[in-house]
C-alpha cells in the first residue's frame, strides 16, 4: 500500500522511547521528515542514533524540550512553525491507589496528558487546515474505555483525549485536516519492560510471570492474551497518519489486542 507519507513533515512528541519512537521510526521508514522531541540533548542523540541505524535513509532531526509544559511547547514551535503531521503521543502513567491521588497529581496527570495535546493541535493544526491537508493523532489507551482501578487519574486523562480528539476533528470539518485517537492495550515499551521487571524483582518472581499474572488479573479479556510490541501499535499509528486513511476522521482505534471486550 502507497501511504503518501514521502513529502510530509511530521513530530512526535515523547518519542526518545517507547510507542513515540516507533510510530517516529515508521514515519521516517515511510520517507516522511520526522522531528524527534525528548527532555534532554542525550535523550535526543541517543534516539538520532538508534533511529538512523535502524533507518539509514532517515529524514529526521531532534529537539529537547519538554513538551508537557507550554514552556516547552513554545520552544518546539519556535523551531518547527508547520507540520502535515502532528503525533499527540506524551503521556505519563503510574499506579496510586485512587484516594490517595492528590490534588497536585490529578493536575499534573491532565496537564502532561490532555493540555500537552492541545497546545500542540491549537498551534498546528489552523496552519494544516489553510493548506488543505494535515494529519493529527493522539496516542490515548484502552485505559480510556476500561478505566483501570489501579489507576484511574491515567484513566481519566485517556478518556479526555478521545473527547478532544473527536472535537478537534469536528472543528476540522471539511479541511483535509484528519483528527484520530489510537488505543494501544498493554505494550512492550523500555519503560514498561523496566517497570515490570522492578516488580518482578520486589515479588521475587520472574517477568514472565509478573505479565501473565497481569493479563489475568487486570486484562482479562485480552483476545491475544499477550502484550503487543510498540511497533505493532505503531503500524495502525502511522497508517492513520497517512494519505491512504484519508476517510477516517474522528475515530478511536484500537491496536489493543482485544482488551476492550466490544464489536466497536
Ligand atoms: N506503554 C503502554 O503499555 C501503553 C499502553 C497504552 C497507551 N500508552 C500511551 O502511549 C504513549 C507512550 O507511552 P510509552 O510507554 O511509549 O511512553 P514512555 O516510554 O514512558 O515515554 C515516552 C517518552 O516520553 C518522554 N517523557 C516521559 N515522561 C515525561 C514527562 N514527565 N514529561 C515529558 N516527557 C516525558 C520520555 O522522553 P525523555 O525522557 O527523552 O524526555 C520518553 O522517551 C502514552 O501516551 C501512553 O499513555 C502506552
Amino acid at each position: 500500500m502507497e501511504l503518501g507519507l514521502g513529502s510530509k513533515h511530521a513530530l512526535v512528541t515523547g518519542s526518545t522511547a517507547g510507542i513515540g519512537y516507533a510510530i517516529a521510526k515508521g514515519l521516517a521508514a515511510e520517507g516522511a521528515h520526522v522531528v524527534l522531541t525528548g527532555r534532554t540533548q542525550a535523550g535526543i542523540d541517543a534516539a538520532l542514533k538508534r533511529l538512523r541505524d535502524s533507518v539509514p535513509e532517515a529524514k529526521v532531526t531532534g529537539i529537547a524540550a519538554d513538551c508537557a509544559t507550554a514552556e516547552g511547547a513554545d520552544a518546539v514551535f519556535a523551531r518547527v512553525p508547520e507540520l502535515d503531521v502532528l503525533v499527540n503521543n506524551l503521556g505519563i502513567y503510574g499506579r496510586k491507589p485512587a484516594f490517595e491521588i492528590d490534588d497536585g497529581e490529578w493536575r499534573r496527570f491532565f496537564e502532561v496528558n490532555v493540555m500537552s495535546g492541545i497546545r500542540f493541535t491549537r498551534h498546528y493544526a489552523p496552519g494544516m487546515a489553510r493548506r488543505g491537508w494535515g494529519r493529527v493523532l493522539f496516542v490515548s489507551s484502552e485505559s480510556a474505555l476500561n478505566i483501570p482501578p489501579e489507576m484511574i487519574h491515567y484513566g481519566m486523562t485517556k478518556t479526555a483525549q478521545l473527547s478532544v480528539s473527536h472535537g478537534f476533528a469536528m472543528e476540522l470539518a471539511g479541511t483535509g485536516v484528519t483528527v484520530n485517537a489510537l488505543l494501544p492495550g498493554p505494550t512492550h515499551t523500555e519503560n514498561t519492560d523496566r517497570l515490570r521487571a522492578e516488580r518482578a524483582k520486589a515479588a521475587g518472581v520472574t517477568v514472565a510471570e509478573i505479565e501473565a499474572a497481569f493479563l489475568r488479573d487486570h486484562r482479562p479479556t485480552s483476545l491475544i492474551r499477550r502484550f503487543t510490541s510498540a511497533d505493532e501499535v505503531a503500524a495502525l499509528g502511522v497508517y492513520l497518519c497517512s494519505e491512504a486513511a484519508s476517510g477516517t476522521s474522528g475515530a478511536a482505534m484500537r491496536v489493543d489486542g482485544g482488551v476492550v471486550n466490544q464489536i466497536m
